[in-house]
């Protein structure tokens, strides 16, 4: 695939009508942004969001500035692993698809303390949530040979278990390399986990 020369706005984005995202932190910084930018394109637009409040004010600023857009809200704390299996299971019940998965929320540096579930609360937050999250919701994703689904590659093929049988005897990098391969055509970005990718260029 071509990557354009230049930089990237938002006025590059096409126009997303008929696809759904699910946006994670969306109630501020740069998930409201992605997710009010996908929302003004035609998205049908979930923001997955730990507090309430916060998500259906974040919905509200939206839906005020590109009036007609889809806009709903999903309650999601990625620190409860409980929260994410009820946050991918509403999802599921509400959508019959899913077009893009933003992984953006995350905590940077919290004071030391654990998820609901006992892990180090920013590894448990950032990247086991989010693993959790993707792992569930995956089946609605479309797959490789659906088309121009485009992401940022993310940590989130990191994660993901890759059966010894499919690579035996692999190292790191090349459990990375598949990793990429496999998902990198419908997933999705990751700025929670890894920011820097952030400044990667899409392609
Ligand atoms: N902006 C930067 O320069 C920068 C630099 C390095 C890393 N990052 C990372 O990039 C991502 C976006 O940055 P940002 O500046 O837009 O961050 P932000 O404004 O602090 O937003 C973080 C979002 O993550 C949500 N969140 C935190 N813990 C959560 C949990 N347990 N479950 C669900 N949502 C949770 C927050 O929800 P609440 O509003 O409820 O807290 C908020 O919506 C973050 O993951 C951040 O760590 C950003």
């Amino acid at each position: 695939m071509s990557v354009r020369q230049g930089p990237w706005t938002v006025a590059d984005v096409p126009d997303q009508s008929g696809r759904t995202a699910v946006v994670t932190g969306a109630n501020s910084g740069i998930g409201f942004e992605a997710a009010a930018v996908l929302a003004r394109r035609g998205a049908v637009t979930v923001l997955a969001c730990r507090d309430a409040g916060k998500a259906e004010a974040a919905a509200a600023r939206m839906t005020s500035a590109a009036p007609g857009a889809s806009v709903s809200v999903v309650r999601l704390d990625l620190a409860s692993l409980d929260s994410v299996r009820a946050a991918a299971a509403e999802i599921l019940a509400r959508h019959e698809r899913l077009d893009l998965l933003i992984n953006n929320a995350g905590l940077m540096w919290p004071a030391y303390g654990k998820t609901a579930d006992g892990f180090e609360l920013q590894f448990g937050t950032n990247h086991l949530g989010h693993f959790a999250l993707t792992g569930l919701l995956e089946a609605m994703l479309p797959g490789p040979a659906s088309g121009p689904v485009q992401g940022l590659p993310g940590t989130a093929f990191l994660h993901r278990p890759v059966p010894r049988r499919k690579h035996p005897g692999a190292t790191v990098g090349r459990v990375r390399a598949a990793h990429r391969r496999d998902l990198r055509p419908r997933v999705i970005a990751a700025a929670g986990p890894s920011p820097w990718l952030n400044s990667r260029r899409v392609r």
